[in-house]
């Protein structure tokens, strides 16, 4: 038997309203509903954060999230964090520059992470960006890029 809810979300800016089954997670909600398929699914049991997203402007793992937990709420997905005109986010620039990514499945999540991080601390240590980071698993890149990228974005953004 399936339980369904009518669910309102804002998502990246634009309204969304869907009726959907109680047990769909939010990740799968922003894939398979709204086509948002930058969020990306790997464990499926809040470990490894590449579905990180914005939930009311905190990061969030959506896999552990049900989307009618959602309702009423602002989230942003990484397809929100370039610009309209395509001018890339401050993270996602560097990320670019400093070689932070390799095939890229971590990306999204990492990015989601470091942004939400960097709102809260404009100047962090190295040691600080790994501790953020922590509960992001990449296995390609040996986190020197990501970090790097983080503490440039950072820097570029305390001077935008
Ligand atoms: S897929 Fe959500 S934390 Fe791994
Ligand atoms: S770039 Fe491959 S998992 Fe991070």
């Amino acid at each position: 038997m399936s339980d369904r809810r009518t669910i309102e979300v804002t998502v990246n800016g634009v309204r969304h309203t869907r009726e959907v089954e109680t047990r769909l997670t939010l990740g799968d909600f922003l894939r398979h509903e709204l086509g948002l398929t930058g969020t990306h699914i790997g464990c499926e049991h809040g470990v490894c954060g590449a579905c990180t997203i914005h939930l009311d402007g905190a990061a969030a793992r959506s896999c552990i999230l049900f989307a009618v937990q959602a309702h009423g709420c602002e989230i942003t997905t990484v397809e929100g964090l370039a610009k309209s005109d395509g001018t890339l986010h401050a993270v996602q620039q560097a990320f670019r520059d400093h070689h932070g990514l390799q095939c890229g499945f971590c990306t999204p999540g990492m990015q989601m992470t470091i942004t939400a991080f960097l709102a809260e601390n404009s100047s962090p240590s190295e040691k600080e960006v790994r501790e953020a980071i922590s509960g992001n698993l990449c296995r390609c890149t040996g986190y020197q890029g990501i970090v790097a990228a983080a503490l440039d974005a950072a820097q570029k953004l305390r001077g935008a």
